[in-house]
């Protein structure tokens, strides 16, 4: 095992969800604002990056937004919250974003054919998959005709409706927030996730945009004593690991 593994074994066995945090140790805010720059390099769906990260930071808003997290003691006591949410509606400037950044970086001896064939998978297919804006129901009807008619000559992607693009949106979230925790651990801090909460009534509070989806809202901290409710347990790794 290299000494990289060790570390990150050490980091991977420590981390635990945290349900009550210590508010007389001090705390390093800007190991949250490291965490979440390191959390936007996580891996994502075709690089869209339709994610945003939320810091509550202030503490009357973080009493607000704990208590709609049912006043679970892990909002309420964390020392920061993040929310990391989801945006349907941001593929338009992601897709060219990364249209862009991919026509910037073409080579200038490349075949035209292939830089056709390059764009059109921003100019295309994700467009293709991503606008649901308006009609999403009815669209998401056809593509599902369509997949199911091309994957009946021939392997063809499947997830093709509003509802998996949405699906896909809090995937890659759910890797960013991964990260974050996992990078909480390394600068010595604790988390929580936590989906029990009011979306609507977060959402409002925090005048989110219309189309956000509140993911996950992360609990931050240092461990108090008792803070960790019970040992950890999983089912056997036979059971989920598998060889075919
Ligand atoms: C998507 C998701 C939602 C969760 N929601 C809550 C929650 O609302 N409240 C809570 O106390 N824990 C929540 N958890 C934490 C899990 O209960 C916890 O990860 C699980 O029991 C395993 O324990 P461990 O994280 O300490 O290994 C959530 C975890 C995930 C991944």
């Amino acid at each position: 095992m290299t000494n990289s593994a060790k570390y990150f074994d050490e980091i991977v066995q420590s981390r635990r969800s945290v349900r009550i945090y210590d508010q007389e140790s001090t705390f390093d805010h800007e190991a949250v604002q490291r965490s979440l720059e390191r959390a936007t390099l996580s891996p994502n769906s075709s690089n869209m990056q339709m994610w945003e990260f939320y810091r509550i930071t202030s503490e009357d808003l973080r009493k607000e937004v704990a208590e709609n997290c049912m006043r679970q003691k892990a909002a309420t006591t964390a020392r920061e919250l993040v929310l990391f949410v989801v945006r349907p509606k941001l593929w338009r400037e992601r897709a060219a974003f990364n249209l862009g950044k991919m026509k910037a970086s073409f080579p200038e001896d490349m075949p035209q054919k292939d830089k056709e064939r390059a764009l059109s998978y921003y100019e295309k297919l994700i467009p293709t998959l991503y606008n649901n804006d308006s009609f999403g129901a009815l669209r998401s009807v056809f593509k599902k005709i369509y997949a199911w008619y091309v994957g009946s000559k021939r392997p063809m992607y499947r997830e093709v409706t509003k509802t998996d693009v949405r699906i896909t949106l809090h995937k890659s979230v759910s890797l960013a927030a991964m990260t974050f925790m996992y990078s909480m651990k390394a600068e010595g801090y604790d988390t929580c996730p936590m989906e029990g909460f009011d979306s609507k009534r977060i959402k409002k509070l925090l005048d989110l945009p219309k189309d956000a989806e509140i993911s996950m809202i992360i609990g931050c901290g240092e461990a108090a004593e008792g803070g960790i409710y019970n040992k950890r347990t999983r089912v056997a790794n036979k059971e989920v690991i598998f060889e075919k």
